[in-house]
């Protein structure tokens, strides 16, 4: 009996610590903070995160990118919340599968990680139209991110409806869950003097209207430096550890350490050494940081038409330390978990007092964390971007490269310098998999394939006519990418055009962000802007016939604004003028107030032709190559195994892709940078920008299954 008894004891006792294993350490802890750090539960933490956006992967994916998050040394999931995303008709709430929000939370919460909610709602993010749903856009005197009523009452009602549904699931830190931060708005100090005044007062009833949610946790602005109390204002950017909050009462954070950039349909793939991360995230904390988030730690793919811009791309990978497919970038996952490793052996100095930073020559600092009872971090810099260093501290003799820090947890033994890499650099490649012998393959793939031609111009019973031309998004209230601009002129042969046998040019100026020029049918040209400069003008050679000739312009969005001061008025779209010119007299025939036709869309998304299932598919021998607006369709067995799988799109023109009638983006291979690779410009040393010119290949996607 007795024997048993203890057996059930230990067994209890066994249990009890295993819960207490799995058991992520903020359950009940109200969070507070103080100049030093955020208090979780009355213990002050030096703190990793980790910026990874749940619809940008899927929920099969969560519990395996949060736990590699957690064994690179997270301690907190950062992710925003997008408006549009989960309200797609106001008043419509979507919370299914990659959309679910709680499910996530609660899963970073199980792996024993914090959770950082940034629900904006404005959210930039390189998302389409920064997170904002489009039906905002259309309330009656509505005016985004200011002090205006119906955009305050909007903000306030989805703010509200998301901290609601955190307090009912009690997620956050104070109820026993894993939220230990939120955030509202997001970098409006970057832009807020276009406001003005209003700026001001929005920004005050931003700080109050989230503080009244009584959420039990800090909200922080980032990038807003007049962020009212109590309210934390961080920091964003490549390197921020020369910024200071604006009390002495709050703690100095980093909610944007950017491992890479995202990258645009046209230019290069942005890449940032980790060499420079791991620099940037170790002066952080040499100089006081206490909170750091990597955005973005795993960035994924923007599925659908959810990416913004213009002109982002479908892949978000934004080279972060976990790729695209959920696969670990080496070495840069396993460096920053070093370091991450290294922070972590000083947090008793760290959260125990202030740093003290002396000069150790030019370009040189020792940074000393020392308490009273003999606990001792340092970190000893190297700053100048050029020249390594040999420096004297404590008696001893340490080398530092160019753009290093070298950390000691116990002010004497080096553990790690940023400039040296342990971790492996494997690298992952995807590997071509065909569902037969290589030598068929292509023949049977093919022989799969079915297609529909989309019309030119119009051919659906929506179409409809306006004098002039129409703004894009105002007309298609982005229900479609495409939009139809279509003109029937007579042409008599005694036009000035029609006589000298000179060129005619047809001349579009668009607010962009793509144009398809169709003269009586044919494609007659074509133009493309790009993320930095989305307009485009084009001047189209065309030949006029005899009597009617047919104008169409397809008019393409690719992705909507997502950044700067009122990015809802930007606007795309063919504005004009059109015109014709080229005339013997020099001369122009200008188009723009004529009567068009518009047709929202494409014939074929009326038809819902992404679900496969038409009557319509046409299979023949010979596949329709070249040619412009033609819909393809084939089936295929999924590859076996659970490895991340890629489709391979080159070859391809410019499109939208659907498996089993989801969208998983557009691709545009033909609009892809040149692969310049690494230049002289890999040196990690000195600051980096991502036209700083460090680039990787593009990365192309596979048609795969791993080895
Ligand atoms: C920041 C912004 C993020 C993201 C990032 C660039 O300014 O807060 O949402 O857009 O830039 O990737």
């Amino acid at each position: 009996m007795r024997g048993g008894g203890a057996v059930a004891a230990t067994m209890v006792f066994l249990q009890f610590l295993f819960w207490a294993l799995m058991l992520p350490s903020c359950f009940g802890g109200n969070v507070t903070y103080d100049h030093r750090g955020l208090v979780i539960g009355g213990k002050r933490r030096v703190l990793v995160s980790g910026s990874m956006h749940y619809m940008r992967s899927t929920p099969q994916m969560w519990p395996d990118l949060i736990q590699k998050s957690k064994d690179g040394g997270l301690d907190v999931i950062q992710t925003f919340v997008f408006w549009n995303l989960h309200e797609p008709v106001r008043g419509q709430y979507d919370f299914e599968g990659r959309k679910d929000l709680v499910k996530f939370v609660k899963l970073a919460g199980e792996a024993g990680l914090f959770v950082h909610l940034r629900i904006g709602p404005y959210a930039c993010a390189e998302w389409n139209y920064g997170g904002f749903p489009l039906w905002l856009h259309f309330i009656p005197g509505i005016v985004f991110r200011t002090d205006n009523e119906p955009f305050k009452a909007e903000m306030r009602r989805f703010t509200a409806k998301i901290v609601n549904m955190m307090k009912q699931e009690n997620l956050y830190a104070s109820q026993g869950g894993p939220i230990i931060l939120s955030q509202i708005e997001n970098e409006y100090g970057n832009i807020d003097s276009a406001y003005g005044e209003s700026a001001k007062t929005y920004i005050s009833w931003a700080a109050a209207m989230a503080t009244s949610l009584d959420t039990g946790v800090p909200w922080v602005m980032c990038q807003q430096s007049d962020a009212p109390n109590p309210i934390i204002n961080t920091c964003n950017g490549f390197y921020c550890d020369q910024f200071t909050p604006n009390s002495n009462n709050k703690p100095k954070m980093w909610t944007e350490n950017w491992s890479g950039w995202f990258s645009s349909f046209g230019d290069p793939v942005p890449y940032r050494p980790v060499e420079d991360i791991a620099f940037s995230t170790a002066r952080f904390y040499q100089l006081g940081g206490m909170f750091l988030n990597y955005y973005m730690y795993h960035g994924g793919t923007n599925f659908g038409r959810t990416s913004g811009g213009p002109f982002i791309t479908t892949s978000y990978d934004y080279d972060a330390p976990i790729d695209e497919y959920g696969l670990l970038r080496q070495p840069k996952w396993g460096h920053l978990k070093d370091v991450h490793k290294a922070i972590k052996l000083c947090e008793g100095a760290l959260v125990a007092t202030d740093p003290e930073t002396t000069s150790l020559g030019s370009n040189l600092e020792a940074t000393v964390y020392k308490t009273e009872s003999g606990v001792c971090a340092a970190f000893l810099a190297n700053v100048d971007s050029q020249s390594e260093a040999t420096v004297n501290f404590n008696g001893n003799s340490y080398h530092l490269p160019a753009w290093s820090v070298s950390i000691l947890p116990d002010c004497k033994t080096v553990v790690l310098n940023t400039a040296k890499i342990n971790s492996l650099a494997t690298i992952s490649e995807f590997v071509h998999q065909s569902s037969i012998d290589d030598s068929t393959a292509t023949d049977t793939f093919l022989s799969g394939w079915s297609w529909i031609h989309e019309p030119i111009g119009i051919s659906t019973d929506s179409s409809f006519m306006k004098l002039g031309l129409l703004e894009q998004i105002n007309t298609t209230a982005d229900q479609s990418d495409y939009l139809w601009y279509s003109l029937s002129i007579e042409t008599k042969g005694d036009e000035p055009f029609m006589q000298d046998g000179s060129q005619t040019v047809l001349h579009v100026d668009s607010l962009g962000h793509a144009l398809y020029v169709f003269l009586n049918k044919e494609l007659a040209g074509s133009a493309k802007g790009r993320n930095s400069e989305p307009k485009v003008s084009v001047d189209v050679p065309i030949s006029l016939i005899h009597g009617r000739n047919k104008i169409d312009l397809l008019s393409l969005t690719v992705g909507l604004q997502n950044y700067g001061a009122y990015f809802d008025k930007k606007g795309a779209g063919v504005t004009g003028p059109v015109q014709l010119k080229g005339l013997r007299n020099g001369s122009t025939v200008d188009l723009s107030s004529q009567q068009w036709t518009y047709q929202i869309g494409l014939r074929g998304e009326e038809l819902a032709l992404s679900s496969g299932t038409s009557s319509l598919w046409v299979s023949q021998p010979t596949l329709p190559k070249d040619q412009p607006l033609v819909w393809y369709k084939t089936t295929f067995d999924a590859p076996t195994g659970i490895s991340p799988v890629a489709l391979d799109f080159s070859g391809m023109g410019k499109g939208q892709a659907w498996i089993n009638g989801q969208s998983i983006g557009r691709y545009w291979p033909k609009y892809t940078a040149p692969d310049s690779g690494c230049t002289d410009s890999c040196n990690y040393r000195g600051s980096f920008s991502p036209s700083k010119s460090i680039m990787f290949p593009v990365r192309g996607c596979k048609q795969v299954k791993t080895s």
